[in-house]
């Protein structure tokens, strides 16, 4: 049944998720289908690129029609069909961004090329119906990390960034060496909540206010090491407890520092990482500062097309519209930052 609303179909692909949702008027979602492909690439300690494009095509078209079926919507009901084409892997992008160019091609729909970092900062919209810019979000996933002021629904000044890991990828790359299955942040949440931070790693705040991951995952491995080479044996829950506030702590006070400065109302979180345990408490503590702390449901910070939808409603008003021409964007920055491609 065609509603007044405004009807897109996100499409998602840039990793290890094939994913599609329907959202109406950025907001509402009508349904959310995440695949994950996890538990293949759980077997190679990582995302296998290769492998994760095979899956895609063998998912995404059941998945589009799983999630239309769910939200009770036909094709000639969209508006437009929005779809992620960079940052991600770039034979995965392919994958969606094929499917949806002949989609739109198909069936006459708009095409909307949605940006996958700022997707993740939508998720905010689908959590918090009334959140409208300005407001400070700390961008936390698997490949960025950066805060980042949105100033409107379609720009964004990037306070500072990571200058070599993101934190996403830091937690995994510790959680390998701890010995824990892929993808080792929600692993290493776990385990932090039984232990204590008893080893005092350095912060992860570079002297010009960016963020470094390097130094912080190469202690973790050297504590480790020294450890084994003298025959002790650490608790794994104390060194994710350690880490995890290592790795939290800097975000939060460069972020303290961030908000005092631009005397934002409102902050909030996006991405992967944005589920953490121990982030979240940290981001709360803002609150006692009278500042509005908007935390994603912890379905919506990960991978998900429900913030591809929510994304590409604005493009779609401003009737920015891709053609046949699109192309995968593997290494694809914010607004306000240099895009590669
Ligand atoms: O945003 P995302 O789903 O994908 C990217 O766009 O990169 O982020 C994935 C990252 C992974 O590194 C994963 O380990 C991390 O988010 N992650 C977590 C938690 N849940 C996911 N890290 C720490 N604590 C968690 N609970
Ligand atoms: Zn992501």
């Amino acid at each position: 049944m065609k509603s007044n609303k405004t009807i897109l179909l996100g499409i998602e692909s840039s990793c290890d998720e094939t994913a599609a949702a329907v959202v109406a008027d950025e907001r509402e979602i009508l349904s959310n289908v995440v695949l994950s492909q996890i538990d293949i690439h759980r077997l190679y300690g990582g995302v296998v690129p290769e492998i994760a494009s095979r899956n895609h095509v063998e998912a995404v078209d059941k998945v589009v029609k799983t999630a239309l079926a769910q939200a009770d919507v036909s094709l000639r009901e969209l508006d437009a069909i929005a779809v992620t084409y960079g940052a991600g892997l770039v034979g995965a992008l392919l994958v969606g961004v094929s499917y949806a160019k002949g989609l739109a091609q198909a069936t006459g729909k708009p095409l909307v090329a949605v940006n996958h970092i700022e997707g993740h900062i939508c998720a905010n919209y689908l959590t918090y119906p009334d959140l409208q810019p300005p407001y400070t979000c700390l961008l936390t996933s698997g490949g960025h990390t950066a805060i980042v002021n949105v100033l409107d629904y379609n720009n964004y000044d990037v306070v500072c960034s990571t200058v070599d890991d993101a934190v996403g990828e830091a937690f995994d790359k510790v959680a390998r060496v701890l010995g824990l299955p892929y993808p080792g942040g929600p692993q290493i949440d776990k385990l932090a909540e039984q232990g204590n931070a008893v080893y005092p790693f350095h912060s992860v705040v570079t002297v010009n206010g960016n963020f470094s991951y390097s130094g912080l995952k190469t202690a973790v491995i050297n504590l480790l090491h020294n450890a084994e080479q003298k025959g002790e044996t650490l608790s794994k829950a104390d060194v994710a407890a350690s880490f995890t506030k290592a790795a939290i702590d800097g975000l939060i006070e460069r972020l303290s520092e961030e908000l005092r400065r631009n005397g934002a109302h409102t902050v909030a979180v996006a991405g992967g990482v944005g589920a953490n345990t121990y982030l979240r408490a940290r981001l709360r503590e803002f609150e006692s500062r009278g500042l509005r702390v908007c935390l994603p449901k912890l379905s919506l910070c990960g991978d998900n097309a429900a913030m591809i939808a929510s994304r590409g409603y604005r493009k779609y008003l401003n009737g920015e519209f891709a053609d046949l021409t699109l192309n995968a964007c593997p290494t694809l920055k914010l607004r306000g930052q240099k895009p590669h491609c």
